[in-house]
């Protein structure tokens, strides 16, 4: 199977929806759910295959998100027809209605709060019925001292829950770059647990100030992350629905947003060539 390929829907890159690169879109919940909305957020657009991307379900709290935002999520999926939900693995919030930490953060990697997370997925996927659901790996700011480590963590909930991955590349490079977690050794794990993947790339920058890469959707996708999402794709062949693009300011011209979809959807042609190849000799 071909991944779709295309971006997260922003008012900068919406005038080249008609590229032949792009079948997929990624809608950002807050966006789809504005209160005074007149029509979906789509409009006319049509894709292949729509996600809905959302910040806030904070599946790593101790308690189980409000069913009244997972039935908003599924009212705006119907909306857009879209087949897929996405969140973080990570938390906003602690209690309900508590103080929010303003970002998403990756929880303690500990045996507790694997538990409360696959529970609150579990959750989530009977509440959303046939959309199916993916969860993303974070760029972290810290990393919390725990009883096993990322790795590990993702592939249990991967494995306990039957959720989908979604593989943010950039975020593991950056967490790679910044704290010499090896992508490599991620990708290698992560992607062989999951039943079904979706991919974020994007582009940051390096913060002389801080010694850090940081995240920011700013900047060109790095050739690093090209090459790691290449093998990503070899490795997640036949089960990799969707790659999108986020950028989010510092937008690039016409070409730029063109060139860049493009080169997703070459890689992805070549991965899945080579694999027909491979099983056609065998
Ligand atoms: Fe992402």
């Amino acid at each position: 199977m071909l991944p779709a390929t295309g971006y997260a829907l922003r008012d900068e890159n919406r005038p080249y929806a008609d590229d032949p690169a792009w079948t997929a879109v990624e809608i950002d919940f807050k966006r789809a759910d504005h209160p005074l909305r007149t029509e979906r957020v789509l409009q006319g657009l049509v894709f292949d295959y729509v996600s809905l991307h959302t910040l806030d379900l904070s599946i790593c709290s101790p308690e189980p998100p409000d069913v009244k935002y997972l039935d908003a999520l599924v009212e705006v999926a119907h909306e857009n027809g879209a087949s897929a939900i996405t969140d973080h693995l990570g938390f906003t919030h602690g209690v309900k209605g508590g103080a929010g930490v303003g970002h998403v953060m990756a929880p303690p990697f500990t045996q507790a709060s694997l538990d409360a997370t696959c529970r609150n997925v579990e959750v989530i996927q009977r509440r959303f019925g046939d959309f199916k659901f993916y969860v993303e790996n974070l760029a972290h700011f810290f990393a919390w001292q725990g009883e096993i480590d990322e790795i590990a963590f993702m592939t249990r909930v991967l494995e306990r829950t039957g959720c989908g991955l979604l593989l943010d590349v950039t975020n593991s490079y950056a967490n790679q770059f910044n704290f010499g977690d090896s992508t490599q050794d991620f990708i290698r794990a992560v992607v062989p647990a999951a039943n079904r993947v979706q991919m974020h790339l994007a582009g940051g920058y390096f913060d002389q100030r801080w010694g850090r890469y940081v995240d920011s959707h700013s900047e060109s996708i790095p050739d690093d992350v090209w090459s790691l999402y290449e093998e990503a794709l070899a490795l997640g062949c036949g089960k990799v629905d969707a790659v999108f693009i986020e950028r989010d300011w510092k937008f690039p011209c016409e070409q730029g947003w063109r060139n860049e979809v493009h080169r997703a959807r070459h890689l992805a042609e070549l991965v899945h060539q080579r694999s027909s190849t491979a099983e056609y000799a065998t």
